[in-house]
């Protein structure tokens, strides 16, 4: 990802479709005694990391997810087992199958996302730009396909 579009992404002048919702690899350092791999704000992921949450013992068939954000931008990796997250944008939707904790889907604000398809032992991490906040989020998908259209 380009400086530019980290720059455009902070400043909140970048309104983004679902193919800037992509998956980024993180750095992965790697060794005899095993790997290591590191997140920085700003640096691999094109926000301030405020928050991190993270889901485990998710009962097999469960989902997650099911809402927007108004102004969150997220990071999502699989710290271990694996998910699918579906993308939506109001319009079109993609489904990304998330395996290894050394890359994640980045997930733009005004984006609908579902997860599913949990293995079992999955923990799924999540970097997120900015503190637990109910009112920013949209848990409604006909308001949020309102609100993304500009209706
Ligand atoms: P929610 O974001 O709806 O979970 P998911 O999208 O994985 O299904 O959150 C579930 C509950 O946890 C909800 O009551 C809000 C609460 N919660 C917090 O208190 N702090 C947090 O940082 C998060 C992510 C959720």
């Amino acid at each position: 990802m380009s400086t530019t579009f980290f720059k455009l992404i902070s400043r909140g002048e970048c309104k983004m479709p679902l193919f800037d919702c992509k998956v980024l690899n993180v750095p992965r350092i790697s060794d005899p005694r095993g790997s290591l791999s590191f997140i920085e704000g700003g640096s691999h992921v094109p926000f301030d990391i405020k928050r991190v949450y993270y889901l485990y013992d998710v009962p097999g068939g469960s989902d997650r997810g099911s809402h927007a954000h108004r102004h969150l931008h997220q990071f999502i990796v699989a710290m271990s087992g694996s998910f699918d997250v579906i993308l939506d944008d109001g319009e079109s939707s993609n489904r990304f199958h998330l395996n290894r904790s050394y890359y994640g889907l980045y997930v733009c604000p005004m984006m609908w996302r579902y997860l599913d398809n949990f293995s079992s032992g999955a923990v799924c991490m999540v970097l997120a730009s900015d503190y637990y906040d109910e009112s920013d989020y949209i848990r409604d998908y006909s308001e949020f396909v309102s609100l993304s259209k500009g209706k």
